[in-house]
C-alpha cells in the first residue's frame, strides 16, 4: 500500500524528526515560492507575503510540539476525552485505501478513491492556527492540498451554493458511535459540517492528509481532513467520506447540537463570546506540559483576517456567530 506522503510532490524521508522537519520546510517553501512566481507570472496579487502567509511561515516558531498535536485532541468518535483519541485509534490506519463519495450540484460525480484526489491536487505544508471554540488554541504543520483544486477538477454547478461534509459512520471503527456510549452527550452521527462556496475556494482552506511531515494518525482525523484555520476547530471535520455540493446550507453538527452556544459561520471573534465562557483570549498549548500554558489574546478571524474578511463583508457577525 502506498503511503499518501508519497504523493508529495517533493519527497521526503519516511519520518521526519522535528530537527530536520525545518531543513525541508525551507527547500519546500524556496520551491513554492519559485512555482507561485512562474504560476502567477506578472500577478501583482500573489505577492511573497501573501504566499508566505497562506503557508503559515510566520508561524515557525510558534508550532506546538509534535507530541501535543497528537496526544491532545478532539475526536469524540472515540472519546469525549482530550487523550484517549490516541490510544484509541491505534488501529485506525487507513491509508489510501479510502474513498471520497463526491455529490451533489457537482460535474464530476461519483465515488473517488483518495489516491485520485491526490492525483488531481498538489501535496504542500502549510502552518495553521488552531483554535478550538473551547479557548485552547496550536500551531500546527499540516501537510495536504487546497479544496479549491480538488474543487476546480470537479466543477460544481451554478447552482452549488454550500459543500457539505461528512465523517465516516461506522461503530465498528468509531466506539464512540456505539448506541449510549455518551449518554446524554451523544452527538448525531455522522459528523456533519459545511462551509458556504466563497469559504470553502479560499486559498486558505485545506484538506490535511499529513502532520509533522508524516501521513494523519487517526486521532488527527485520518486519512483526509478539512482545516479551515480562521473559524473554530469543530468546522475542520475529520476522517471525511462524502462532499456534497448543495443548493441549501447544509447540517453543522454541533450547531445541530446546540445552536444557541455554536453557529454555522464559527468565525473565530474574541467579540462573541460563548453563551458559558469568554472568547477574548485562549489557552495556546506548546509542549507536553499541557499545563504550562501561555494566555494570549484571541485574534478576529484568528489572524487571517486580511484573506478572509472580504467574504463577510456587510454580514452582522454577532447575529451570525
Ligand atoms: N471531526 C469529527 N469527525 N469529530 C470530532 O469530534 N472535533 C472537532 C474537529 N473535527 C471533531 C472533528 C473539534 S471540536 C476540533 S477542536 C478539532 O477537530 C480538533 O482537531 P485536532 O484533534 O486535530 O486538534
Amino acid at each position: 500500500m502506498k503511503l499518501l506522503k508519497d504523493y508529495l510532490k517533493v519527497k521526503e524521508h519516511q519520518v521526519t524528526p522535528e530537527s530536520v522537519f525545518w531543513k525541508r520546510r525551507e527547500f519546500i517553501r524556496q520551491f513554492a515560492l519559485s512555482s507561485v512566481v512562474l504560476a502567477s507570472g506578472s500577478s501583482l496579487a500573489f505577492t511573497e507575503k501573501t504566499t508566505s502567509k497562506y503557508a503559515g511561515l510566520e508561524l515557525k516558531n510558534e508550532l506546538s510540539s509534535e507530541y501535543v498535536v497528537t496526544h491532545h485532541n478532539n475526536f469524540y468518535e472515540f472519546s469525549t476525552d482530550k487523550e484517549r483519541p490516541a490510544e484509541l485509534a491505534k488501529n485506525f490506519n487507513p491509508g489510501s485505501d479510502w474513498s471520497v463519495n463526491i455529490g451533489g450540484e457537482v460535474e464530476l460525480a461519483g465515488k473517488f478513491g483518495l489516491e485520485d484526489l491526490l492525483k488531481w491536487t498538489s501535496q504542500e505544508e502549510r502552518i495553521y492556527r488552531l483554535r478550538c471554540v473551547e479557548a485552547w488554541s496550536m500551531v500546527v504543520p499540516w501537510r495536504g492540498f487546497s479544496l479549491k483544486s480538488l474543487i476546480d477538477k470537479v466543477k460544481p454547478t451554478s447552482k452549488a451554493k454550500y459543500v457539505a461534509f461528512k465523517t465516516l459512520h461506522d461503530p465498528n471503527v468509531f466506539p464512540g458511535q456505539k448506541r449510549g456510549t455518551f449518554g446524554m452527550h451523544t452527538l448525531p452521527w455522522p459528523y456533519e459540517e459545511g462551509l458556504t462556496i466563497d469559504e470553502a475556494t479560499n486559498p486558505l482552506t485545506f484538506m490535511a492528509t499529513g502532520v509533522y511531515g508524516k501521513d494523519l494518525p487517526g486521532q488527527n482525523g485520518a486519512p483526509l481532513r478539512l482545516v479551515v484555520p480562521w473559524k473554530y476547530g469543530f468546522k475542520s471535520i475529520k476522517s471525511i467520506v462524502s462532499i456534497e455540493f448543495t443548493e441549501e446550507q447544509p447540517v453543522s453538527t454541533w450547531n445541530e447540537r446546540a445552536s444557541s452556544e455554536y453557529g454555522f459561520y464559527a468565525n473565530v471573534n474574541p467579540k462573541v463570546d460563548h453563551p458559558r465562557w469568554s472568547q477574548a483570549t485562549e489557552r495556546r498549548i506548546t509542549d507536553e506540559t499541557l499545563f504550562g500554558v501561555k494566555r494570549i489574546p484571541t485574534q478576529m478571524f484568528n489572524g487571517y483576517g486580511d484573506l478572509v474578511a472580504p467574504i463577510y463583508k456587510g454580514l452582522n457577525l454577532k447575529k451570525y456567530f
